[in-house]
């Protein structure tokens, strides 16, 4: 292992600060990247690494604003290039897509993070104008989307360097899956969260094995717990709830949260470790490879979220 002083205290500067010589020159892509959330700290510790080019997709550019000023004001060296991405909008997905590959400076795209997310309180499905289940289309069928039709610059940067990466923020919350791709029912925010969370580690293995022999790697990741806005709209029941579920998952909660600096690390780990031990396509949590709940480590399942999603949207992954 190359980092086994990595753990849950670890922060993004540090891994970005070990593997410096990796990040210069880097072109990553990172979804949801608000100041209050991962994917902003994730971008700031990127920029005081040195990264060459930085592409920030938010639903609106005044909430990628402070994360925006951040950057440039730790790195002025580096590129920023905003893309405006509303997941729950499968054409806007579209649109963000093909300006980026019509975009002249951005060649490739070493290193994808899928890191936008939402965990909704709702105990009836939210859709959203595709007609699909909002936490479903967000965390899962949205950045299946994305990084569909951005293969050919991650493609590009792998035939140049050897390898690009894509990044799924997954979560504990995959325990909570019942191990169908069907709507939930009886439906509660929290089993939808807990598809969706699957989905994104079946994403990477699926990832991992389809694509790994043209220099593609992916990993997903359980960032830890941090407070953000991302259960904002959750009440006192469905605290008590994901408890009571959790319980029975046979998970233990840590008493403390992590810092948002701290909570980017693993992302981090994934994103930029040239020796990770961890094999292409695997979980990672505190910075290390995890084993996930034995249901995602069925292949069959990899094969089945393929067809689901493929048939969602109505085309080929590639
Ligand atoms: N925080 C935790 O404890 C925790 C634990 C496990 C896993 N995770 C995972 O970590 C990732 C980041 O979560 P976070 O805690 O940083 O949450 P957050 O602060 O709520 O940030 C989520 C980001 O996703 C963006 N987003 C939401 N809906 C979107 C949409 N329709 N289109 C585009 N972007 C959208 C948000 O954009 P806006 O700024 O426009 O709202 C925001 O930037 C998520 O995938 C989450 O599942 C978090």
């Amino acid at each position: 292992m190359s980092t086994p002083h990595f753990n849950d205290k670890t922060t993004g500067d540090e891994v970005v600060l070990q593997f410096k010589d990796r990040v210069r020159g880097l072109t990553v892509l990172i979804t949801g990247v608000t100041h209050t959330g991962i994917g902003g700290s994730t971008a700031v510790a990127l920029a005081r690494g040195g990264a060459e080019c930085l592409i920030l997709a938010s639903r609106s550019e005044s909430r990628a604003a402070e994360t925006i000023e951040t950057v440039k004001k730790v790195n002025p060296a580096v590129t920023v290039v905003f893309v405006k991405l509303d997941l729950a909008d499968l054409a806007s997905v579209r649109t963000a897509a093909q300006g980026i590959l019509d975009n002249p400076s951005v060649q490739s795209i070493d290193v994808l993070i899928n890191n936008a997310g939402v965990s909704l309180a709702d105990e009836t499905p939210r859709l959203t104008k595709d007609g699909l289940e909002e936490t479903w289309q967000v965390c899962h069928v949205g950045h299946w989307l994305l990084t569909s039709l951005l293969m050919p610059k991650l493609l590009a940067a792998a035939s140049v360097k050897g390898e690009a990466r894509v990044i799924n923020l997954s979560s504990t919350g995959h325990n909570f899956w019942n191990g169908s791709f069907d709507e939930p029912s009886p439906f509660t925010g929290i089993a939808a969260y807990g598809r969706a969370k699957a989905a994104n580690i079946l994403f990477s293995k699926g990832l991992a094995l389809k694509y790994g022999s043209r220099g593609i790697k992916s990993y997903s990741v359980q960032p830890g717990w941090v407070t953000t806005q991302l259960i904002s709209t959750w009440k006192a029941d469905d605290f008590a709830r994901a408890v009571e579920a959790g319980k029975e998952a046979g998970l233990e909660y840590g008493s403390e949260p992590k810092t948002l600096e701290q909570g980017c690390s693993t992302t981090l780990v994934a994103a930029l470790d040239p020796a990770i031990p961890a094999p292409n396509g695997a979980y990672l949590d505190d910075c290390h490879e995890k084993k996930p709940n034995a249901k995602v480590e069925d292949v069959q399942k990899v094969e089945e979220l393929w067809k689901v999603t493929e048939k969602a949207l109505g085309q080929k992954f590639l």
